[in-house]
């Protein structure tokens, strides 16, 4: 165990979720006396007895090992010198941008600011550009709240990624934008004090909340490209993934991504519509983004349609078919269920009076099979919607032994060639 260094500032993390707790757990690594405050009485009382409520390594390495005092009680922002605030910023059903949380969050901040210390806030939520300007600093000047004479206000987009094994909260490059070039030489300080990366000053505020979105709609829109060429070639008989892996043999201006049974998570189907929403204020309306959009959102009724024409092929009508859904997680080993396109999928069999067997090893209680044999067992066609590492590793020949008919890959990561030899029917999404 390395000796923590030691620091008098303090740090008050608004929202334990997945972005507040790593950072709250680095901050107190690093020695800074952290607090964190978050409305979930469930997961305060996990955290507070050293458990994570998120299934992430880095904290079940870190979490236990550090003093992190978290409340439901927002006086505890009181106590702090640097306030992070790491809140969600969700759509709602008609992918409106929700800036309650955030405001709510700045609100408590506003409340309880101790102005003779002149706090450092930080939000590292996914805003759009003007949000920091038109949103956040009205609700401090509100207060009666100076920037640089009670407080400074400074974004720091968060850029992490639960479940990688290589980039985590320690080891990612950031940027950061402030109001004034006071605030963003206190924020660039804080950052390059807890990160081990290059943390890299924007101009503004706004470019700040800019690359974050622009970061997230380029996945969004290369991957809409992709999911669009998997269904095109679908019907031209051309496997999208071996020609994506040719196009990759390129070694310049061009950067493979893969298709799909459809985009899930907080960040990629969601931060795209805080810039078309933005953007439609300003008087542009960003119809590439809405395109992309469309696309990833078509991906789990086409996984659906997918496994129709493959029960076709052998007279099978979906109505009465049992089908095993592998996985609901958004992607690969983690227990997120956020946007996740399994749960379309399922609803749409469900629409099509499937029987519909589910099982996900990070969802023991979202299960309605014990195991992956037992659902095998009771299925007559699979759709795989999640890659976790349980369900990449299955042999074949078990397929075979529990009488699949028809396999469905939503990810891609299953050995089409064998799956085929065993006579069973295989469809990727573009293979
Ligand atoms: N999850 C990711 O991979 C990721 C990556 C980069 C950026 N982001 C962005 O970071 C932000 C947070 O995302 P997350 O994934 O950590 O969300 P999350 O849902 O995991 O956690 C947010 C936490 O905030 C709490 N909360 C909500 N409103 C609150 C309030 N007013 N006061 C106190 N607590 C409050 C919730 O109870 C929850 O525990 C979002 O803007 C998201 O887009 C997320």
């Amino acid at each position: 165990m390395f000796a923590k260094k030691k620091n008098n500032k303090s740090v008050c993390v608004i929202g334990l979720g997945y972005v507040g707790l790593p950072l709250a757990t680095q901050c107190a690594l690093k020695g800074y006396k952290v607090y964190g405050l978050d409305y979930d009485e469930k997961k305060i009382k996990k955290i507070s007895s050293g458990k994570s409520p998120i299934k992430e390594k880095f904290l079940d390495e870190n979490l236990s090992q550090v003093n992190l005092k978290a409340s439901t009680d927002s006086k505890i922002i009181r106590k702090a010198d640097i306030i992070l605030i790491c809140v969600p910023t969700p759509v709602d059903k008609n992918f409106y941008p929700d800036l309650e949380p955030i405001k709510s969050a700045a609100e408590a901040a506003a409340k309880n600011l101790k102005t003779e210390r002149r706090p450092l806030i930080i939000i590292e939520s996914t805003i759009n550009p003007g949000v920091c300007e038109e949103v956040i600093e009205p609700i401090f000047k509100k207060a009666g709240y100076k920037i640089g004479k009670n407080y400074y206000l400074a974004h720091c987009p968060e850029r992490i990624n639960p479940g990688d094994p290589k980039w985590n909260i320690t080891n990612i490059p950031r940027v950061v934008g402030s109001f004034n070039k006071k605030g963003l030489e206190l924020a660039l300080k804080f950052y390059r004090d807890i990160i081990d990366a290059e943390i890299y000053p924007m101009k503004s505020i706004r470019e700040a909340e800019a690359v974050k979105i622009v970061e997230n709609s380029f996945r969004d829109i290369n991957i809409a490209f992709v999911n669009e060429l998997a269904k095109s070639f679908d019907r031209m008989g051309i496997d999208a993934v071996d020609v994506i892996k040719g196009a990759s043999t390129k070694p310049f201006a061009f950067m493979p991504h893969w298709p799909s049974c459809g985009v899930g998570g907080h960040c990629i189907p969601v931060d795209p519509y805080y810039l078309i929403e933005r953007a439609k204020l300003s008087g542009f309306d960003h119809e590439f983004l809405k395109i992309a959009r469309k696309v990833n959102n078509s991906m789990p009724a086409y996984t659906v349609e997918l496994l129709q024409d493959a029960l076709n092929e052998i007279k099978l009508p979906l109505n009465g078919t049992a089908v095993g859904v592998l996985g609901l997680s958004y992607k690969a080993n983690v227990d997120d269920l956020r946007k996740t396109p399994a749960l379309k999928i399922i609803e749409k069999l469900k629409n099509h009076k499937a029987k519909v067997f589910v099982f996900d090893p990070y969802f023991p209680q979202m299960s309605n099979v014990k195991n992956l044999n037992a659902l095998l067992k009771k299925s007559d066609a699979v759709i795989l919607a999640s890659d976790h590492n349980e369900f990449k590793e299955i042999n074949p020949e078990i397929f075979k032994k529990q009488k699949i008919k028809a396999i469905i890959d939503g990810k891609n990561c299953l050995n089409k060639k064998k799956i085929e030899k065993f006579g069973i029917i295989y469809k990727g999404i573009g293979r």
